[in-house]
């Protein structure tokens, strides 16, 4: 496979990778200890065409294709995973989900507001007890004729109060299991629809997480996505996709302490001379280097697969498995090459372990990929 990049590519990464440098990098070791979100940030990155990479330009986004986005995802999260954590979500999670499978109102009244960067949107899947066990969740959606009614709580949402534009996915037909679940559009200050308190994390503490309640929160009809019944198929369909965009992120968590780890060592001296000049150190840095080719293939592999029509559930799923692995590696090593230095605040790397770890997490933790990848290449 080619995965030579073109003009456009180079571009973007490049424009992505001085936002970084420039806008990213300034308050991110503030930001992270106040948890504060990155608002101005994400404005910024609506303005450079970030928060709608993959849409139509007909509905506000850039029309660009998901190897462009990967790119982002990458050069965003070498800096800052807390902002790119909101790209992701609404890329994939939200604006996907709604071109794909929206209707004509929707995406006119939802996804061009999403995709030009002036809302940003949410994806609420999990519950307290349904996480990697999806199908089991408890917040139901009752089919009131002209509108449903939601009554339930959702768990650990990205950009749970920042969003304007919640997917909520729910049951409306327990009896049916799964082909009785819908996702509907909710929007914030709707009657019953509550934000409950900030999760205090490990890690991308910049990032906005809460739980949602609903309490008879009235939601019309026109605001289901798809068929009566295409909720869980939809969750399914846009979280293959996502798990590109957070294998990049976790790529660029990799890359971002590894580029740091390497201009440490050969600037640090012990016993005489650069630490690079030990072996031990050495082949430290030949391991992460080796290992972050090989993630970033899986990455371009799994985003060529989508831009080329491809099934990309395998190739996704493996690309996120094996770098948020290779994120979480790296990371520690690069602490470990930092010494004393590595486990203070202002040399990065210590943020960018810790930022690792929901990689492994998120959008289906590393069992469920390994899941999706067995049942894949072994069914018929
Ligand atoms: N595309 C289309 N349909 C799919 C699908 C896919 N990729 N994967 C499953 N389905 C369909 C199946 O075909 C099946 O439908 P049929 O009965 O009609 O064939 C239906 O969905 C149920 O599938 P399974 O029987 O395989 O369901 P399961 O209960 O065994 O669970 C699972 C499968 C893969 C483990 C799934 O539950 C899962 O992905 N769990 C993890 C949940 C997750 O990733 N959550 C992330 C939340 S969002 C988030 O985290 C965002 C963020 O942090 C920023
Ligand atoms: P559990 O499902 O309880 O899993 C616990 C452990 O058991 C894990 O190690 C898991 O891999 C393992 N396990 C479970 N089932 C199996 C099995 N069958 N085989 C082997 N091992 C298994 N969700 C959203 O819907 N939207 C969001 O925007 C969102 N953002 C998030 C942001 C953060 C910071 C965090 C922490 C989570 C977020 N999530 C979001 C939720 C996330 O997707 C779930 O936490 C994740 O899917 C795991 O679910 P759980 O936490 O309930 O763990």
């Amino acid at each position: 496979m080619d995965f030579t990049l073109t003009e456009e590519h180079l571009m973007i990464q490049e424009a992505a990778r001085e936002f970084a440098q420039n806008e990213l990098l300034p308050g991110v070791i503030e930001r992270d200890e106040a948890q504060k979100f990155p608002t101005e940030q994400v404005k910024r990155m609506g303005e450079l065409g970030f928060l709608g990479m993959m849409v139509d330009p007909k509905y506000g986004g850039s029309g660009l294709d998901t190897l462009s986005y990967a790119l982002v995802m990458e050069e965003l999260s070498k800096i800052d995973a807390s902002s790119s954590v909101v790209v992701s979500v609404n890329n994939s999670l939200v604006c996907y989900g709604l071109e794909a499978y929206g209707s004509e109102e929707q995406k006119q009244n939802y996804l061009t507001r999403l995709a030009s960067g002036e809302i940003i949107g949410a994806f609420c899947l999990s519950e307290p007890e349904a996480g990697s066990d999806a199908t089991s969740q408890k917040t139901t959606a009752l089919d009131k004729g002209d509108h449903y009614i939601i009554n339930g709580t959702k768990n650990w949402i990205t950009n749970g109060n920042s969003a304007s534009v919640y997917i909520v996915i729910a049951q409306t037909d327990k009896e049916k299991g799964h082909k009785g679940i819908n996702a509907l559009i909710v929007e914030k200050g709707m009657p019953g629809f509550e934000i409950g308190p900030k999760e205090n994390k490990l890690g991308i503490r910049g990032s906005d997480t809460h739980s949602l309640i609903f309490n008879d929160v009235k939601v019309p009809k026109k605001n289901r996505i798809g068929e009566d019944g295409f909720g869980f198929k939809f969750a399914m369909k846009t979280l293959a996709g996502g798990r590109i965009g957070i294998a990049a992120q976790a790529l660029g968590i990799a890359s971002g302490a590894y580029e740091l780890a390497k201009k440490y060592a050969k600037v640090r001296k012990a016993f005489g001379t650069e630490i690079v000049n030990h072996q031990a150190i050495a082949f430290k840095l030949a391991d992460m280097h080796t290992q972050i080719e090989a993630a970033r293939l899986l990455v371009y592999k799994a985003a060529k697969d989508k831009d080329t029509g491809a099934n990309y559930d395998l190739s996704g799923a493996m690309a996120k498995l094996y770098a948020s692995q290779v994120a979480m590696d790296t990371t520690v090593e690069a602490v470990q090459i930092h010494g004393g230095n590595g486990f203070v605040k202002d040399y990065h790397v210590e943020r960018l372990m810790r930022d690792a770890k929901i990689t492994q997490i998120y959008e289906g933790t590393s069992e469920i990929q390994k899941i999706v990848i067995s049942r894949s290449i072994t069914k018929d």
